[in-house]
């Protein structure tokens, strides 16, 4: 049996799809029956499905409310994310945990690996951060897969939000100069089910092959998806946020590709095949 928290994000959904897809038993408990961040209910929950691994796809992820909003984003990525982990040693359960490119500052100017030194520079990449380390620090066994710039379905994602203003506006202005890589939220179902199927554990960097800035990630899609607006390049600064954010984030999945052996598909490749998933609804 499989526990996933966070049922309602974009990666608790496509892990949901995958298991009814292969007919494997799992429990995913909304947000009011599953609240991470409250101990008692953690343990209760999880008592009572007995599962063999947790999926912790639940996550505080607005980057820039998290500056002001700082205790709630350590809340759910930090505390919480110890509470499972106490949870999963006690009930000697596999926790498979997410984290992020943004625990780093993005000044390498090259793929970060996974023995680059963390150096978050916003509160939402600290909290992700702690609560990494807490894994680390309350168990021995575990998989944790930073991801970057995740899309799949839903509304939580830069995709999702590219195509609404494109219905809006004849001309987008996108930023250009932030770098990472675009990662398919199937394509980190199918590496994640892999890597348990192996029986993997540490810490990995989980993204599609390739690199892009957000203006080209979002002319592709448009492109892919028939729009004809103009896509303009601008700065970073164009668009003031509250929390900065690293500039050149990429990593490398030369790690867990090795591994297990695989080629993980390019952004494209993944772009394509979220279109045509999309037409399919
Ligand atoms: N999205 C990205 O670009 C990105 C990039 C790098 C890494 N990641 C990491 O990848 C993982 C999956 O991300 P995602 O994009 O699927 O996230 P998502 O769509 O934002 O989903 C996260 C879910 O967790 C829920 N949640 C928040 N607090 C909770 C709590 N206390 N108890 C239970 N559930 C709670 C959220 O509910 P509400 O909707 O009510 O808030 C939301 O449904 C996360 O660890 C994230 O940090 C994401």
């Amino acid at each position: 049996m499989f526990l996933i928290t966070g049922s309602n994000g974009q990666l608790a959904k496509e892990f949901q799809k995958f298991f009814r897809s292969k007919k494997i038993k799992f429990a995913a408990p909304s947000e009011t029956q599953l609240d991470i961040t409250d101990f008692k209910k953690t343990q209760d929950v999880v008592s009572r499905f007995k599962p063999a691994v947790i999926f912790n796809c639940a996550a505080y992820n607005f980057v820039d409310d998290a500056e002001g909003k700082s205790s709630e984003a350590f809340r759910v990525n930090s505390s919480a994310v110890e509470n499972l982990a106490l949870v999963c040693r006690l009930q000697k359960i596999l926790l498979v945990h997410y984290s992020t490119d943004y625990v780093f500052d993005g000044k390498k100017g090259d793929f970060y690996n996974e023995n680059d030194r963390p150096h978050p520079i916003n509160k939402y990449g600290l909290s992700k951060l702690q609560g990494e380390l807490a894994v680390r620090r309350h168990l021995n066994k575990f998989l944790i897969f930073r991801l970057s710039w995740v899309f799949g379905g839903g509304k939580q994602n830069f995709l999702y939000k590219v195509r609404q203003w494109a219905r809006k506006d004849a001309i987008l202005k996108i930023n250009a100069d932030e770098v990472s890589v675009p990662t398919y939220t199937k394509d980190i179902v199918d590496v994640t089910m892999r890597a348990l199927k192996e029986n993997l554990r540490g810490l990995y960097h989980l993204t599609n092959n390739g690199y892009a800035s957000r203006y080209e990630w979002a002319k592709c899609f448009l492109k892919k998806s028939g729009f004809q607006n103009a896509v303009i390049p601008v700065p970073s600064d164009y668009f003031p946020t509250k929390a900065k954010r690293p500039l050149v984030s990429f990593m490398s999945n030369a790690k867990i590709s090795k591994k297990l052996g695989i080629v993980i598909p390019s952004w494209e490749d993944a772009v394509d095949r979220f279109i045509k998933d999309l037409r399919a609804l």
